[in-house]
């Protein structure tokens, strides 16, 4: 699957702008972190990118949001690692976050929120100056963005990463896809 046939599928179904823009922060910030880790950037790229494709057509439906997702990713041509990843990211199936590539997709799921929210709450609402410090003070408001899951973020520590760097780096990630983000 190319980039661009993973995105129009997405275009073909999420209307939510807000819902691509997660979906592109999320693409953003695993190839981040597959180049740190000297993985395939575009593998995990593109698991984030895909990962909420059926959120709308599940309505809501939990019991089926992201098996369905999974399915459709590997219509596209997803790996079977990639699909797994998707499957996993949604807690309510209790299929455990194991592989190399389940446990950043887990993690850096609520993250996006958490930054965009950091950044709307600025004047300018824009990511540009907005600082890790700052991100890391509104993970600790626990009333700050409260849907961005706390715990989940902090699994971090299952990649080897310290909050703090990972913060870091998924801001960096998120700023370099500003424009695309609207913010
Ligand atoms: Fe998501």
């Amino acid at each position: 699957m190319t980039r661009k046939e993973a995105f129009d599928s997405i275009k073909a179904n999420v209307e939510n702008e807000n819902l691509v823009k997660h979906m592109l922060a999320t693409e953003a910030i695993m190839q981040a972190l597959a180049r740190r880790f000297g993985e395939d950037e575009e593998e995990w790229g593109l698991t984030g990118l895909l990962h909420d494709i059926d959120v709308e057509l599940t309505e809501g439906d939990m019991s089926s949001h992201s098996k369905l997702g999974a399915d459709l990713a590997r219509e596209l041509g997803a790996s079977e690692a990639m699909a797994h990843s998707i499957l996993c990211h949604n807690p309510a199936h209790g299929i455990p976050q194991e592989t190399k590539l389940d446990k950043p997709l887990f993690c850096v799921d609520p993250l996006t929120g958490l930054i965009i929210a950091a950044a709307l709450v600025r004047p300018g609402k824009k990511l540009a100056g907005l600082e890790a410090k700052s991100v890391k003070k509104r993970f600790k408001e626990k009333s700050f963005a409260a849907g961005a899951d706390r715990e989940q973020i902090s699994r971090c520590s299952q990649i080897g990463l310290e909050l703090d760097q990972f913060i870091e780096l998924g801001l960096e990630a998120m700023k370099g896809i500003a424009a695309d983000l609207g913010l």
